[in-house]
Order: C-alpha cells, then sequence, then structure tokens
C-alpha cells in the first residue's frame, strides 16, 4: 500500500495498530519506563505511544517515521498533552536512521517490522540501539490458527510470513531474547482497527470522488473489507511483545 495510501486509511486513528487506548496504557503499566527513560520508537506514526508516555511516566524520547502527515499529527499530539518538550521527532527511512548506539533505555517498534526485513532484522535494528539491560516492545502479527491458501490469498501473506503465538516465542528465543510481557489485540480491538479505516475511506471518496488515487481506494477498501470479514478476524492476531535479552536473565 502506497503511503499516501496508508495515511488517507489512518485519518481517523491516533493509534495505528489494533490497541485500543486502554491496551497502549496497560502496555506502558507492565513496560513501565522509568521517569526520564530514554526511548526511542521506530515508524512511530503519530506518536500517541510516545506522547501518552511522556505524560504518564515522564520518558524522553525519539520517534522516526517516514511519513510527514503522521509527524505532523505526532508534533500536534504532544502539544496537547504538554509534553512537546520531551520529544523529538525525526522523518526518515527508520532502517537507515543512525540512532546514538546503546543510546536508549527502551527501543520500541509497533506495527512496522517490514522495516528491517521481517521480525529478525528489525530486532536486530532495534538492539543495536538498545542500552546493556534495556527493553525491547515489539508489535506484530501472529496466526491465531494454520491459515488456509485462500485464507493466505486474501491476506496476501505467505504462511511463513508469520507465527503462531508460541512459535512468535520461539522466534524471540532464537533471537536470544527472553519474551518477559504481552499485550494482545483482541477481536473488538482488531475490528475497530480496521472498520476504522473503511470509514476513513468512504469519507475521502465521498470528498474526492474525481481523485486520481480514488479506483486504488475503492479496491483497497473493498478487498480489506471482504478478507477481514472472511479471514482475518478468524487467523489474525496481534500481539505488543515486551523482550528482554535472555543472556541477562539470572
Ligand atoms: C501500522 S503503522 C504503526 C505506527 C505506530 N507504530 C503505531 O503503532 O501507532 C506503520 C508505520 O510505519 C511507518 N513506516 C513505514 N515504512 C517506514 C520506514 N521505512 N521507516 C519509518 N517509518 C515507516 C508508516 O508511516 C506508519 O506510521
Amino acid at each position: 500500500m502506497a503511503l499516501r495510501h496508508h495515511e488517507i486509511a489512518e485519518a481517523r486513528n491516533r493509534i495505528l495498530d489494533p490497541l485500543t487506548d486502554e491496551k497502549l496504557r496497560l502496555l506502558g503499566e507492565v513496560t513501565l519506563p522509568q521517569h526520564g527513560a530514554r526511548v526511542l520508537d521506530l515508524a512511530c506514526g503519530k506518536g500517541e505511544l510516545l506522547a501518552t508516555w511522556a505524560r504518564d511516566h515522564g520518558i524522553s524520547a525519539t520517534g522516526v517515521d517516514i511519513s510527514a502527515v503522521f509527524l505532523d499529527a505526532a508534533r500536534e499530539r504532544a502539544a496537547e498533552l504538554g509534553v512537546a518538550g520531551s520529544l523529538h521527532f525525526v522523518r526518515g527511512d527508520a532502517a537507515a536512521y543512525e540512532a546514538e548506539p546503546g543510546g536508549y533505555d527502551l527501543v520500541s517498534c509497533l506495527g512496522a517490522t517490514w522495516i528491517g526485513g521481517g521480525l529478525d532484522g528489525t530486532l536486530a535494528l532495534m538492539r543495536g540501539a538498545l542500552r546493556p539491560g534495556g527493553t525491547l516492545l515489539v508489535g506484530e502479527v501472529y496466526w491465531r490458527g494454520d491459515p488456509s491458501d485462500e485464507a493466505c490469498r486474501a491476506l496476501d501473506m505467505e504462511p511463513d510470513d508469520y507465527a503462531s503465538l508460541a512459535g512468535t516465542n520461539e522466534r524471540f528465543e532464537a533471537a536470544g531474547l527472553e519474551l518477559v510481557e504481552m499485550v494482545l489485540a483482541d477481536g473488538d480491538s482488531f475490528d475497530r482497527y480496521v472498520a476504522s479505516q473503511w470509514l476513513a475511506v468512504s469519507d475521502w471518496l465521498r470528498a474526492h470522488p474525481e481523485h486520481p488515487d480514488a479506483a486504488d481506494m475503492r479496491e483497497f477498501v473493498d478487498h480489506s473489507r471482504t478478507a477481514h470479514l472472511a479471514h482475518g478476524r478468524e487467523v489474525l492476531g496481534w500481539g505488543a511483545f515486551v523482550l528482554r535479552e535472555a543472556s541477562q536473565a539470572l
């Protein structure tokens, strides 16, 4: 999906993943960043995690994202919550961002593991910026059941792109990481995320019927709705996983 299409579809959302405000708050509680902790959020979107955690936990943070539209929204939100002085937003490819090596207490990437070419590559990117003993937070899709060929085709995914929840944990273990907490999306929160995009696109199509992107947006929303209702609701899960270096476990 082209970035400008993504920006249209996410017009109604502050959180660009299947977590609700409540689940994002819970994620902050279980991750519990220390007051003053330095956080790096790769593909930060509209910066809701950083802005609310700066307000609630006193973090200071850098968010990197490729979308100027999302970063404008992130800066606005930071100002609205009175935390603009604690947050720094950078536009660019998160994979190319030259983070201070070992400079962050917590490094996150929610819903964008393609930035490193998949889960393993993204974890490697994130680890470069993490201080010894720090925390990683990765948001990733998992399979809730074995996806049929038909489901994979409809969702435009390969079976090996993701694993079951237990299989996802095995991927973390194979990377030398220990899963120490998680907050999972559920059917309702997944529906909220996906269905909010249908309305955003419908509104946009009404306002821009002659736009050169109108046909692509119509195709996107039709496909998204069918694929989610027929397959996504059944086979797709999504979680925010809190990880530590396994070698540092006692
Ligand atoms: C599904 S959204 C998740 C956003 C945010 N982490 C959240 O959970 O609300 C994916 C984000 O990745 C960003 N993105 C896509 N490719 C990127 C790249 N190569 N570098 C940085 N950001 C990227 C998009 O602009 C979008 O904000």
